[in-house]
Protein backbone atom coordinates (compact mmCIF):
# COMPACT_ATOMS: atom_id res chain seq x y z
CA UNK A 1 0.00 0.00 0.00
CA UNK A 2 1.28 3.33 -0.79
CA UNK A 3 -0.02 6.43 0.16
CA UNK A 4 0.58 9.96 -2.16
CA UNK A 5 -0.53 13.42 -1.40
CA UNK A 6 -2.03 14.85 -4.87
CA UNK A 7 -1.10 18.88 -5.07
CA UNK A 8 -3.08 21.03 -7.23
CA UNK A 9 -1.78 24.07 -8.36
CA UNK A 10 -2.09 27.69 -6.84
CA UNK A 11 -5.01 29.44 -8.35
CA UNK A 12 -6.90 26.10 -8.46
CA UNK A 13 -10.42 27.27 -8.15
CA UNK A 14 -12.87 24.78 -5.83
CA UNK A 15 -16.54 25.66 -5.70
CA UNK A 16 -19.69 23.96 -5.77
CA UNK A 17 -22.48 24.52 -8.42
CA UNK A 18 -26.30 25.32 -8.73
CA UNK A 19 -28.70 26.09 -11.68
CA UNK A 20 -31.71 28.42 -10.80
CA UNK A 21 -34.51 27.03 -11.54
CA UNK A 22 -33.57 23.83 -9.07
CA UNK A 23 -32.70 26.34 -6.13
CA UNK A 24 -34.54 29.36 -6.45
CA UNK A 25 -37.78 28.89 -5.55
CA UNK A 26 -40.27 32.16 -5.60
CA UNK A 27 -41.67 31.45 -8.99
CA UNK A 28 -44.05 34.41 -8.74
CA UNK A 29 -42.24 36.96 -6.85
CA UNK A 30 -40.10 39.89 -7.48
CA UNK A 31 -42.14 39.84 -11.23
CA UNK A 32 -40.79 36.40 -12.80
CA UNK A 33 -42.80 35.38 -15.63
CA UNK A 34 -43.18 31.55 -16.12
CA UNK A 35 -40.42 29.20 -17.49
CA UNK A 36 -40.62 26.11 -19.56
CA UNK A 37 -40.02 23.92 -16.39
CA UNK A 38 -42.72 25.79 -13.99
CA UNK A 39 -45.53 24.65 -17.35
CA UNK A 40 -43.72 21.24 -17.24
CA UNK A 41 -43.19 20.56 -13.69
CA UNK A 42 -46.94 21.60 -13.53
CA UNK A 43 -48.18 19.24 -16.20
CA UNK A 44 -49.54 15.76 -14.77
CA UNK A 45 -46.67 12.86 -14.39
CA UNK A 46 -43.84 14.21 -15.81
CA UNK A 47 -41.91 14.68 -12.29
CA UNK A 48 -41.60 11.78 -10.70
CA UNK A 49 -42.65 12.45 -7.01
CA UNK A 50 -45.08 15.12 -8.77
CA UNK A 51 -43.40 17.83 -7.15
CA UNK A 52 -42.50 21.18 -8.52
CA UNK A 53 -39.51 23.82 -8.40
CA UNK A 54 -42.28 26.35 -7.44
CA UNK A 55 -40.51 26.64 -3.63
CA UNK A 56 -37.43 24.68 -5.22
CA UNK A 57 -35.15 24.47 -1.47
CA UNK A 58 -36.30 28.83 -1.21
CA UNK A 59 -33.04 29.87 -2.27
CA UNK A 60 -34.80 33.23 -3.31
CA UNK A 61 -35.22 33.68 0.17
CA UNK A 62 -32.34 32.07 2.09
CA UNK A 63 -29.32 32.98 -0.26
CA UNK A 64 -27.62 34.65 2.99
CA UNK A 65 -27.90 31.28 4.46
CA UNK A 66 -26.72 29.09 1.69
CA UNK A 67 -23.56 31.68 1.55
CA UNK A 68 -23.33 31.79 5.01
CA UNK A 69 -22.61 27.95 4.81
CA UNK A 70 -20.43 28.12 1.60
CA UNK A 71 -18.52 30.73 3.54
CA UNK A 72 -18.31 28.24 6.61
CA UNK A 73 -16.69 25.57 4.54
CA UNK A 74 -14.11 28.13 2.82
CA UNK A 75 -15.45 27.52 -0.49
CA UNK A 76 -14.38 30.52 -2.67
CA UNK A 77 -16.39 30.34 -6.56
CA UNK A 78 -19.65 29.12 -7.00
CA UNK A 79 -21.53 28.74 -10.25
CA UNK A 80 -24.69 29.78 -10.57
CA UNK A 81 -27.48 30.13 -13.15
CA UNK A 82 -30.00 33.05 -13.99
CA UNK A 83 -33.37 32.58 -14.57
CA UNK A 84 -33.70 34.43 -17.54
CA UNK A 85 -37.64 34.70 -16.77
CA UNK A 86 -36.96 36.54 -14.01
CA UNK A 87 -35.49 39.46 -15.90
CA UNK A 88 -37.67 39.37 -18.85
CA UNK A 89 -40.54 37.44 -17.94
CA UNK A 90 -41.74 36.92 -21.36
CA UNK A 91 -38.45 36.70 -22.65
CA UNK A 92 -38.06 39.77 -24.05
CA UNK A 93 -39.91 43.34 -24.01
CA UNK A 94 -40.24 44.43 -20.91
CA UNK A 95 -37.12 43.95 -18.51
CA UNK A 96 -37.95 43.42 -14.72
CA UNK A 97 -36.04 45.49 -12.52
CA UNK A 98 -36.63 43.48 -9.20
CA UNK A 99 -34.98 40.35 -11.34
CA UNK A 100 -31.91 42.18 -11.58
CA UNK A 101 -32.01 43.57 -8.45
CA UNK A 102 -32.24 40.14 -6.72
CA UNK A 103 -29.32 38.99 -8.54
CA UNK A 104 -27.17 42.09 -7.16
CA UNK A 105 -28.49 41.48 -3.94
CA UNK A 106 -27.03 37.73 -5.02
CA UNK A 107 -23.97 38.94 -6.41
CA UNK A 108 -23.27 41.49 -3.86
CA UNK A 109 -23.32 39.37 -0.76
CA UNK A 110 -20.99 36.70 -2.60
CA UNK A 111 -18.31 38.98 -2.97
CA UNK A 112 -18.81 39.99 0.23
CA UNK A 113 -18.52 36.70 1.41
CA UNK A 114 -15.23 36.37 -0.38
CA UNK A 115 -16.67 33.68 -2.91
CA UNK A 116 -16.57 34.39 -7.32
CA UNK A 117 -19.76 33.75 -8.75
CA UNK A 118 -19.10 32.44 -11.85
CA UNK A 119 -22.55 32.42 -14.42
CA UNK A 120 -24.36 30.61 -16.57
CA UNK A 121 -26.78 32.40 -19.01
CA UNK A 122 -28.73 29.70 -19.95
CA UNK A 123 -29.57 26.21 -17.70
CA UNK A 124 -32.45 25.08 -19.24
CA UNK A 125 -35.16 27.44 -17.39
CA UNK A 126 -36.89 28.78 -21.22
CA UNK A 127 -39.23 31.78 -20.33
CA UNK A 128 -42.33 30.25 -21.43
CA UNK A 129 -43.40 33.05 -24.06
CA UNK A 130 -41.12 32.45 -26.13
CA UNK A 131 -41.47 28.43 -25.89
CA UNK A 132 -45.40 29.60 -27.60
CA UNK A 133 -43.14 30.67 -30.41
CA UNK A 134 -41.50 27.28 -31.25
CA UNK A 135 -38.44 27.97 -28.70
CA UNK A 136 -34.78 27.45 -29.19
CA UNK A 137 -36.19 26.23 -32.45
CA UNK A 138 -37.15 29.55 -34.02
CA UNK A 139 -34.15 31.97 -34.63
CA UNK A 140 -35.92 34.44 -33.44
CA UNK A 141 -35.36 33.28 -29.84
CA UNK A 142 -31.33 33.13 -30.56
CA UNK A 143 -31.64 36.92 -30.81
CA UNK A 144 -33.90 37.75 -28.09
CA UNK A 145 -31.53 35.70 -26.17
CA UNK A 146 -28.59 38.61 -27.07
CA UNK A 147 -30.43 40.94 -25.45
CA UNK A 148 -31.12 38.81 -22.56
CA UNK A 149 -26.94 38.64 -22.40
CA UNK A 150 -26.45 42.05 -22.98
CA UNK A 151 -28.71 43.56 -20.36
CA UNK A 152 -27.38 41.31 -17.62
CA UNK A 153 -23.67 41.44 -18.29
CA UNK A 154 -23.87 45.15 -18.27
CA UNK A 155 -25.75 44.75 -15.56
CA UNK A 156 -23.12 42.96 -13.53
CA UNK A 157 -19.63 43.40 -15.74
CA UNK A 158 -18.18 45.37 -13.11
CA UNK A 159 -18.42 42.57 -10.81
CA UNK A 160 -18.62 39.15 -12.87
CA UNK A 161 -15.57 38.29 -14.98
CA UNK A 162 -16.72 34.53 -15.30
CA UNK A 163 -19.41 33.89 -17.91
CA UNK A 164 -20.75 30.52 -18.91
CA UNK A 165 -23.02 30.91 -22.21
CA UNK A 166 -25.39 27.87 -21.95
CA UNK A 167 -25.75 24.37 -20.18
CA UNK A 168 -24.98 21.19 -21.51
CA UNK A 169 -26.69 21.97 -24.95
CA UNK A 170 -27.43 17.78 -25.46
CA UNK A 171 -29.49 17.37 -22.54
CA UNK A 172 -31.36 20.90 -23.74
CA UNK A 173 -32.27 19.05 -26.44
CA UNK A 174 -32.33 16.00 -26.59
CA UNK A 175 -34.05 14.95 -23.35
CA UNK A 176 -36.38 17.95 -23.89
CA UNK A 177 -36.86 17.14 -27.43
CA UNK A 178 -36.19 14.54 -28.55
CA UNK A 179 -36.95 11.83 -25.76
CA UNK A 180 -39.81 14.34 -24.02
CA UNK A 181 -38.10 13.44 -20.28
CA UNK A 182 -37.57 17.24 -19.52
CA UNK A 183 -39.62 20.09 -20.40
CA UNK A 184 -41.03 21.06 -22.76
CA UNK A 185 -41.83 17.62 -23.51
CA UNK A 186 -41.56 17.39 -27.06
CA UNK A 187 -40.35 13.74 -29.12
CA UNK A 188 -39.06 14.99 -32.46
CA UNK A 189 -35.75 14.06 -34.07
CA UNK A 190 -36.02 17.32 -36.50
CA UNK A 191 -37.22 19.77 -33.53
CA UNK A 192 -34.22 18.36 -31.56
CA UNK A 193 -31.53 19.12 -33.85
CA UNK A 194 -32.76 22.42 -34.72
CA UNK A 195 -32.92 23.37 -30.87
CA UNK A 196 -29.56 22.32 -30.33
CA UNK A 197 -27.88 23.74 -33.78
CA UNK A 198 -29.99 27.10 -31.96
CA UNK A 199 -28.66 26.56 -28.68
CA UNK A 200 -25.04 26.30 -30.30
CA UNK A 201 -26.09 29.35 -32.13
CA UNK A 202 -26.82 31.54 -28.52
CA UNK A 203 -23.45 30.28 -27.48
CA UNK A 204 -21.34 31.79 -30.06
CA UNK A 205 -23.38 34.96 -30.98
CA UNK A 206 -23.38 35.67 -27.42
CA UNK A 207 -19.59 35.81 -26.85
CA UNK A 208 -18.66 38.95 -28.54
CA UNK A 209 -21.92 40.60 -26.92
CA UNK A 210 -19.80 39.35 -23.75
CA UNK A 211 -16.92 40.61 -24.59
CA UNK A 212 -18.30 43.77 -25.53
CA UNK A 213 -19.79 44.64 -21.84
CA UNK A 214 -17.56 43.10 -19.79
CA UNK A 215 -13.78 44.11 -20.25
CA UNK A 216 -12.25 40.77 -18.28
CA UNK A 217 -14.64 38.30 -19.68
CA UNK A 218 -13.65 34.71 -19.45
CA UNK A 219 -16.31 33.16 -21.43
CA UNK A 220 -16.97 29.24 -22.08
CA UNK A 221 -19.72 26.72 -23.15
CA UNK A 222 -20.73 23.68 -20.71
CA UNK A 223 -20.77 20.81 -22.37
CA UNK A 224 -21.78 17.14 -21.04
CA UNK A 225 -19.08 14.67 -21.95
CA UNK A 226 -18.98 11.17 -21.68
CA UNK A 227 -16.29 8.23 -21.84
CA UNK A 228 -18.45 6.15 -24.47
CA UNK A 229 -17.82 2.19 -24.74
CA UNK A 230 -19.18 -0.25 -27.11
CA UNK A 231 -20.86 -2.80 -24.86
CA UNK A 232 -19.62 -5.67 -27.03
CA UNK A 233 -16.84 -6.20 -30.06
CA UNK A 234 -19.15 -6.78 -32.30
CA UNK A 235 -19.02 -4.46 -35.32
CA UNK A 236 -22.69 -3.18 -35.24
CA UNK A 237 -21.96 -2.35 -31.21
CA UNK A 238 -18.85 -0.80 -31.95
CA UNK A 239 -20.44 1.69 -34.77
CA UNK A 240 -24.08 1.76 -32.40
CA UNK A 241 -21.06 3.27 -29.54
CA UNK A 242 -19.26 5.64 -32.36
CA UNK A 243 -22.48 7.46 -33.24
CA UNK A 244 -23.56 7.34 -29.77
CA UNK A 245 -20.17 9.46 -29.16
CA UNK A 246 -20.82 11.65 -32.36
CA UNK A 247 -24.36 12.68 -30.90
CA UNK A 248 -23.78 13.24 -27.70
CA UNK A 249 -19.79 14.40 -27.25
CA UNK A 250 -18.69 15.50 -31.22
CA UNK A 251 -22.09 17.24 -32.06
CA UNK A 252 -21.89 19.62 -29.04
CA UNK A 253 -17.62 19.88 -29.21
CA UNK A 254 -16.80 20.43 -33.42
CA UNK A 255 -18.71 23.09 -34.22
CA UNK A 256 -17.51 25.13 -31.07
CA UNK A 257 -14.05 24.27 -31.39
CA UNK A 258 -13.74 23.22 -35.31
CA UNK A 259 -16.67 24.72 -36.95
CA UNK A 260 -18.56 21.70 -38.69
CA UNK A 261 -20.74 19.68 -37.63
CA UNK A 262 -19.15 15.68 -37.70
CA UNK A 263 -19.14 14.52 -41.21
CA UNK A 264 -20.07 10.86 -40.18
CA UNK A 265 -23.39 12.17 -38.28
CA UNK A 266 -24.48 14.78 -40.36
CA UNK A 267 -24.70 11.89 -43.02
CA UNK A 268 -26.26 10.05 -40.46
CA UNK A 269 -29.13 12.45 -39.53
CA UNK A 270 -29.81 13.26 -43.45
CA UNK A 271 -33.11 14.26 -43.99
CA UNK A 272 -33.18 15.39 -40.31
CA UNK A 273 -30.49 17.67 -40.55
CA UNK A 274 -31.59 21.64 -39.25
CA UNK A 275 -31.23 24.48 -41.95
CA UNK A 276 -27.54 26.08 -41.36
CA UNK A 277 -27.72 29.69 -42.17
CA UNK A 278 -24.20 31.45 -44.12
CA UNK A 279 -22.23 32.09 -41.43
CA UNK A 280 -23.94 30.06 -38.87
CA UNK A 281 -20.79 27.92 -38.07
CA UNK A 282 -18.34 30.58 -38.18
CA UNK A 283 -20.52 32.40 -35.44
CA UNK A 284 -20.62 29.36 -33.39
CA UNK A 285 -16.77 29.04 -33.62
CA UNK A 286 -16.03 32.62 -31.40
CA UNK A 287 -13.08 32.15 -29.90
CA UNK A 288 -13.99 30.78 -25.75
CA UNK A 289 -11.67 31.56 -23.31
CA UNK A 290 -12.85 27.56 -21.78
CA UNK A 291 -14.28 24.72 -21.90
CA UNK A 292 -16.81 23.66 -18.72
CA UNK A 293 -17.07 19.76 -18.62
CA UNK A 294 -19.73 18.41 -16.98
CA UNK A 295 -19.02 14.94 -16.21
CA UNK A 296 -20.77 12.26 -14.37
CA UNK A 297 -20.54 8.59 -15.89
CA UNK A 298 -19.17 6.48 -18.61
CA UNK A 299 -21.61 5.30 -21.37
CA UNK A 300 -22.10 1.64 -22.26
CA UNK A 301 -23.47 1.18 -26.02
CA UNK A 302 -25.22 -1.57 -27.35
CA UNK A 303 -26.63 -1.01 -31.14
CA UNK A 304 -30.57 -1.17 -31.12
CA UNK A 305 -32.50 -0.73 -34.58
CA UNK A 306 -35.08 0.25 -32.70
CA UNK A 307 -33.80 3.34 -31.52
CA UNK A 308 -35.13 6.01 -34.78
CA UNK A 309 -32.44 8.56 -33.80
CA UNK A 310 -29.10 6.69 -33.83
CA UNK A 311 -30.10 3.09 -33.32
CA UNK A 312 -27.92 2.30 -30.27
CA UNK A 313 -28.93 1.99 -26.57
CA UNK A 314 -27.03 2.95 -23.37
CA UNK A 315 -26.18 -0.09 -21.29
CA UNK A 316 -25.28 -1.51 -18.02
CA UNK A 317 -21.85 -3.31 -16.95
CA UNK A 318 -23.42 -5.33 -13.86
CA UNK A 319 -19.86 -5.04 -12.32
CA UNK A 320 -19.49 -1.24 -12.63
CA UNK A 321 -19.47 0.19 -8.67
CA UNK A 322 -22.52 2.69 -9.15
CA UNK A 323 -24.69 4.99 -6.19
CA UNK A 324 -28.29 4.34 -6.17
CA UNK A 325 -28.93 5.81 -9.72
CA UNK A 326 -28.57 2.71 -12.23
CA UNK A 327 -27.72 5.25 -15.08
CA UNK A 328 -24.49 6.84 -13.12
CA UNK A 329 -21.28 4.50 -12.46
CA UNK A 330 -18.33 5.59 -10.50
CA UNK A 331 -16.08 5.17 -13.25
CA UNK A 332 -13.22 7.82 -12.26
CA UNK A 333 -11.17 6.72 -15.21
CA UNK A 334 -13.70 7.73 -17.08
CA UNK A 335 -12.99 11.13 -16.60
CA UNK A 336 -9.33 10.59 -16.60
CA UNK A 337 -9.71 9.57 -20.75
CA UNK A 338 -12.60 12.21 -21.07
CA UNK A 339 -10.19 14.98 -20.20
CA UNK A 340 -7.09 13.24 -22.30
CA UNK A 341 -9.17 13.56 -25.58
CA UNK A 342 -10.54 17.33 -24.90
CA UNK A 343 -6.91 18.06 -24.60
CA UNK A 344 -5.60 15.78 -27.95
CA UNK A 345 -8.82 16.40 -29.96
CA UNK A 346 -9.58 20.02 -29.10
CA UNK A 347 -6.96 21.83 -28.86
CA UNK A 348 -5.88 21.82 -24.75
CA UNK A 349 -8.34 24.54 -23.94
CA UNK A 350 -8.21 25.73 -20.42
CA UNK A 351 -10.87 23.14 -18.99
CA UNK A 352 -13.04 23.43 -15.87
CA UNK A 353 -15.20 20.49 -14.05
CA UNK A 354 -18.10 22.65 -14.68
CA UNK A 355 -19.84 19.91 -12.54
CA UNK A 356 -19.06 16.67 -11.46
CA UNK A 357 -20.86 14.55 -8.29
CA UNK A 358 -23.11 12.08 -7.30
CA UNK A 359 -27.01 11.06 -5.95
CA UNK A 360 -27.02 8.75 -2.75
CA UNK A 361 -29.41 7.51 -0.79
CA UNK A 362 -28.63 10.25 2.31
CA UNK A 363 -30.66 10.19 5.68
CA UNK A 364 -30.15 12.00 8.45
CA UNK A 365 -28.52 10.09 12.07
CA UNK A 366 -30.61 11.00 15.36
CA UNK A 367 -27.84 12.95 15.85
CA UNK A 368 -28.31 15.20 12.81
CA UNK A 369 -25.90 14.56 10.66
CA UNK A 370 -25.15 12.85 7.55
CA UNK A 371 -23.00 10.95 6.32
CA UNK A 372 -22.45 9.92 2.90
CA UNK A 373 -19.00 7.79 2.53
CA UNK A 374 -20.15 6.90 -1.43
CA UNK A 375 -20.30 10.79 -2.52
CA UNK A 376 -16.65 11.25 -0.42
CA UNK A 377 -15.57 8.00 -2.33
CA UNK A 378 -16.84 9.16 -5.52
CA UNK A 379 -15.58 12.70 -5.03
CA UNK A 380 -11.65 11.57 -3.95
CA UNK A 381 -11.66 9.14 -6.94
CA UNK A 382 -12.44 11.90 -9.60
CA UNK A 383 -10.32 14.54 -7.94
CA UNK A 384 -7.39 11.90 -8.19
CA UNK A 385 -8.44 11.31 -11.95
CA UNK A 386 -8.43 14.61 -12.85
CA UNK A 387 -4.98 15.63 -10.90
CA UNK A 388 -3.84 12.57 -12.81
CA UNK A 389 -4.98 13.99 -16.11
CA UNK A 390 -3.49 17.36 -15.38
CA UNK A 391 0.33 15.68 -15.04
CA UNK A 392 -0.10 14.48 -18.26
CA UNK A 393 -0.35 17.94 -19.60
CA UNK A 394 -4.44 18.69 -19.45
CA UNK A 395 -4.99 22.08 -18.90
CA UNK A 396 -7.53 21.75 -15.80
CA UNK A 397 -7.93 24.93 -13.74
CA UNK A 398 -10.80 24.34 -11.51
CA UNK A 399 -13.41 22.23 -10.22
CA UNK A 400 -17.46 22.82 -9.17
CA UNK A 401 -19.20 19.67 -7.55
CA UNK A 402 -22.22 19.19 -8.17
CA UNK A 403 -23.99 20.71 -6.08
CA UNK A 404 -23.77 22.84 -3.30
CA UNK A 405 -26.71 21.20 -1.76
CA UNK A 406 -29.93 18.78 -2.73
CA UNK A 407 -32.76 20.81 -4.96
CA UNK A 408 -35.30 20.24 -7.57
CA UNK A 409 -33.55 17.31 -9.67
CA UNK A 410 -35.64 18.38 -12.99
CA UNK A 411 -37.86 14.99 -14.06
CA UNK A 412 -36.93 13.61 -11.46
CA UNK A 413 -38.03 15.95 -8.99
CA UNK A 414 -36.89 15.50 -4.71
CA UNK A 415 -36.04 11.76 -5.02
CA UNK A 416 -32.39 12.57 -5.61
CA UNK A 417 -30.01 13.86 -3.71
CA UNK A 418 -26.68 15.61 -5.52
CA UNK A 419 -25.54 17.82 -2.31
CA UNK A 420 -22.86 18.36 0.05
CA UNK A 421 -25.23 19.83 1.69
CA UNK A 422 -28.61 17.86 2.89
CA UNK A 423 -31.47 20.10 2.65
CA UNK A 424 -34.62 18.80 4.98
CA UNK A 425 -37.83 18.89 2.47
CA UNK A 426 -39.74 17.52 5.78
CA UNK A 427 -37.99 19.89 8.22
CA UNK A 428 -38.48 23.70 6.73
CA UNK A 429 -35.72 23.03 4.30
CA UNK A 430 -33.15 23.20 7.28
CA UNK A 431 -29.33 22.95 5.49
CA UNK A 432 -27.41 20.17 7.24
CA UNK A 433 -23.87 20.12 5.56
CA UNK A 434 -23.01 16.10 4.82
CA UNK A 435 -19.64 14.49 5.49
CA UNK A 436 -18.78 15.58 1.91
CA UNK A 437 -18.98 19.19 2.21
CA UNK A 438 -16.03 18.59 4.70
CA UNK A 439 -14.42 16.54 2.96
CA UNK A 440 -14.36 19.18 0.14
CA UNK A 441 -13.26 22.01 2.61
CA UNK A 442 -10.20 19.89 3.78
CA UNK A 443 -9.51 19.63 0.30
CA UNK A 444 -9.65 23.07 -0.92
CA UNK A 445 -7.63 24.26 2.74
CA UNK A 446 -4.87 21.62 1.25
CA UNK A 447 -5.35 22.23 -2.20
CA UNK A 448 -5.18 18.41 -2.54
CA UNK A 449 -5.98 15.22 -0.96
CA UNK A 450 -4.18 12.06 -0.20
CA UNK A 451 -4.79 8.94 -2.23
CA UNK A 452 -3.85 5.45 -0.58
CA UNK A 453 -3.78 2.63 -2.97
CA UNK A 454 -3.18 -0.79 -2.54
C1 LIG B 1 -26.67 17.84 -15.07
C2 LIG B 1 -27.36 19.18 -14.94
C3 LIG B 1 -27.57 19.64 -13.52
C4 LIG B 1 -27.96 18.48 -12.63
C5 LIG B 1 -26.99 17.35 -12.77
C6 LIG B 1 -27.24 16.17 -11.85
O1 LIG B 1 -27.05 17.23 -16.26
O2 LIG B 1 -26.64 20.18 -15.62
O3 LIG B 1 -28.51 20.67 -13.52
O4 LIG B 1 -29.25 18.09 -12.92
O5 LIG B 1 -26.98 16.89 -14.09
Amino acid sequence: MYAQFLQFPDQFAWGTATASYQIEGGYKEGGRGPSIWDTFSHTPNKIEDGKTGDRAVDHYHRYPEDIAIMNHLGLEHYRMSLAWSRIYPEGKGNLEQRGLDFYDRLIDSLLKAGIKPWITLYHWDLPQALQDKGGWANRDTVEVFLTYVQTVTRAFSDRVDHWMTCNEPWVASYCGNLNGAHAPGIQDIPTALEVAHGILLAHGKSIPIIRGEVPNAQVGIVNNLAWVEPATDKPEDIQAAHRWDGSYNRWFMDPVFKGTYPEDMVEHFGPFMPEIKSGDMQAIRATTDFLGVNYYTRRIVAYDPSDAFIQAKQTYRAYAPRAEFEEFENWPEALYKVLLRVKKEYGNIPVYISENGTTTLDTKTEDGCVHDPVRVKYLRHHFAATWQAMQEGCDVRGYFVWSLMDNFEWGFGFTKRFGIVYVDHEDDLRRIPKDSAYFLAQTIRDNGLEMRSL
